[in-house]
């Protein structure tokens, strides 16, 4: 079977080794998983004012994650917590209330810092924040990224083979899980 999946980059800088690294994951990704970038760079700053009537990219935003069958975030860390433009971006997938756009959605969550903690503060921010909006998660393996820019090239290809089965194995473990997931959401398990 396969899936589409829909990726987020949590990072809205031009050099992103966050980018790269999303790029390198969806050259090892097996074959059944479809990638569309899920954009976030256009969202405005959410207030519940905007419920009233959602702005075209507030919809675009649910619209596209409600349209994947799995997402994969993919993002830095910043001071010890989730950038501020990711933040955004899910509470306006989470709104207006009644319609969180994240409900039983199967989720990856992966990053990639300088540092050797691998934006695993940021990681476990986020898992906060998606169990509250009911989205069933990979729990293994973690993908904690120390960026070694000498391994990596722009287009995503993974020069050390140990960091490239590292990956591969984290794509296709999030693709069990996905399927898993949604196995149940039509058998109505969870
Ligand atoms: C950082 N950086 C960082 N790194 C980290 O491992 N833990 C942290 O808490 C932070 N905090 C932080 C705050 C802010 C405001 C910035 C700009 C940076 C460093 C960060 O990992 C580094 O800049 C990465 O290159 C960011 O990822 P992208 O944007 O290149 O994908």
């Amino acid at each position: 079977t396969n899936y589409n999946i829909g990726y987020i980059v949590g990072s809205l800088s031009t050099g992103s080794i966050n980018r790269t690294l999303s790029q390198a994951l969806i050259k090892l990704a097996p074959d059944n998983l479809q990638f569309t970038e899920i954009s976030i760079k256009d969202l405005p700053l959410y207030n519940y004012d905007f419920d009233a009537s959602y702005p075209p990219e507030g919809t675009a935003f649910k619209t596209a994650v409600e349209a994947s069958d799995g997402l994969l975030i993919i993002s830095p860390e910043y001071n010890r917590s989730i950038p501020g433009a990711l933040k955004n971006a899910i509470d306006w997938g989470s709104r207006p209330w009644g319609t969180n756009s994240f409900a039983r959605k199967p989720t990856g969550i992966i990053g990639a810092s300088p540092g050797a903690i691998g934006t695993a503060v940021m990681q476990s921010s986020m898992r906060s924040v998606l169990s509250f909006l009911d989205a069933p998660q990979l729990n293994s393996p973690e993908g904690y990224i120390a960026f070694k820019p000498e391994i990596f090239d722009a287009e995503g290809n993974v020069s050390d083979s140990g960091t490239a089965d590292f990956l591969g194995h984290y794509m296709s473990e999030f693709g069990a899980f996905v399927a898993r997931v949604l196995d149940a959401n039509a058998e109505g398990h969870i």
